[in-house]
């Protein structure tokens, strides 16, 4: 008698248990919308392409990677971990992984097509020595990726991949540091988004329905801008050139918003804004030093790029710039975790949390 209520006992935590494990993994399910992440842009967000093509733009050697876990270099433009790794973690997803490292995957979780260097333009790629995967170029690799899906789930399962998969771009720095002396800023602004918004809709074709557009930063206030700057100050024209380019992407967005309607919602992320009140209010975030590099020599630490026989600051923790270009793992934490947690300050259209839920 005793034994068999134990029995009962028994049967019954485990029923419960059972029950309990499933409405936990429900509640993961619901929690997890995002099927795969798709990445497109340049060294803000490489997690190594460029590592498998013959490039100048490369980052596979120390002191990158110092934090990372195992102290390795990866391609990764930064002393640990970049934006990329931060978008995948507020998804709750691996990092993608880059393209070029496995051409032939299906990656189901998503995959990576930024490439150091890259543009908007092709044009950003038209030195031998310094090649880049331009956007273009990027939306090609993700055609053949879309392809080899459709041929293995077929068409109508591979629609409602791609239409729960986030798809996040950041792109357009590397275009504006060239603009020819052929054109005006402006008319290069112009192409710049038409040929932007022609790649949206090329991906919103293939099935892209989420997006994640990120403006382009004060890219007048890294340190490289600033040394050419008896001062030290920020290169004013290029942040204003950065301030007509994002004014232009959120109305070309808004006008693709209007056209594709339904089939098209993405959110904004005004970085510019938030990375000027980062370099003003410094100690606000937690940064001592907002304007020399953390690796480098020279000036600022940026007259030399980061190389192995650079210097590197003690705490990679306090400066907001790694090398010359690119931010530090803590300023890319901050930034993404920003637009993932905001409000209406920096991200437009809709929050992270409804494009997500979607
Ligand atoms: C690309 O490479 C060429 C030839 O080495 C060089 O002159 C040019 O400055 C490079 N461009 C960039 C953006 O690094
Ligand atoms: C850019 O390159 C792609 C190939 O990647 C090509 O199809 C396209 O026509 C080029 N665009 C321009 C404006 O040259
Ligand atoms: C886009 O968002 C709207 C609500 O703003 C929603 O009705 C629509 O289903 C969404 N489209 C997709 C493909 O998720
Ligand atoms: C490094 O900098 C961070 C951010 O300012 C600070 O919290 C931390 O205490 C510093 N670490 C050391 C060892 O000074
Ligand atoms: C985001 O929000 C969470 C929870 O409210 C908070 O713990 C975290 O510090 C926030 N992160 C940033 C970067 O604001
Ligand atoms: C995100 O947007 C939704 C719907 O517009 C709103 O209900 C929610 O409060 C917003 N979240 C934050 C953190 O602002």
């Amino acid at each position: 008698m005793e034994a068999c209520s134990s029995v009962k006992t028994k049967l019954l935590h485990s029923c419960c248990l059972i029950a309990i494990l499933l409405l936990l993994q429900l509640n993961m399910l619901r929690a997890q919308k995002v099927t795969a992440m798709y990445v497109f842009g340049d060294s803000l967000v490489d997690v190594g392409n460029n590592n498998y093509f013959e490039t100048i733009f490369r980052a596979n050697f120390p002191f990158n990677g110092i934090d990372f876990p195992g102290g390795k270099p990866t391609g990764r433009f930064s002393n640990g971990k970049n934006a990329a790794d931060f978008f995948a973690e507020n998804v709750g997803l691996p990092t993608p992984p880059p393209y070029l490292s496995n051409k032939n995957d299906l990656f189901l979780k998503g995959v990576s097509f930024a490439s150091g260097g890259a543009g908007i333009l092709n044009s950003t790629n038209d030195h031998p020595l310094n090649g880049t995967i331009y956007l273009s170029k990027q939306v090609e690799y993700f055609t053949e990726v879309q392809q080899r899906l459709i041929k293995k789930i077929g068409e109508s399962a591979a629609k409602r991949h791609m239409s729960s998969s986030l798809f996040a771009v950041v792109i357009g720095s590397n275009d504006l540091s060239k603009i020819p002396i052929t054109k005006s800023p402006q008319e290069y602004i112009d192409l710049m988004l038409s040929t932007f918004a022609d790649q949206l809709k090329k991906l919103q074709g293939l099935g892209a329905h989420k997006f994640v557009i990120v403006g382009i930063g004060q890219i007048g206030c890294i340190p490289a801008q600033r040394i050419l700057n008896p001062t030290d100050n920020c290169n004013d024209k290029a942040n204003y050139w950065a301030r007509i380019y994002n004014k232009g992407l959120q109305s070309m967005l808004q006008k693709l918003k209007s056209q594709l309607k339904e089939d098209f919602n993405y959110s904004y992320f005004d970085i510019y804004s938030l990375s000027g009140d980062l370099i003003q209010n410094p100690t606000k975030y937690g940064f001592l030093e907002v304007k020399a590099a953390c690796c480098g020599m020279g000036r600022l630490y940026a007259d030399v790029p980061c190389i192995p026989i650079s210097k590197y600051c003690p705490n990679r923790s306090d400066h907001f710039f790694w090398d010359k270009v690119h931010p530090t793992e803590a300023a890319s934490k901050i930034l993404v975790n920003t637009l993932f947690n905001d409000t209406k300050q920096y991200v437009t259209s809709m929050n992270l949390t409804k494009l997500l839920a979607l």
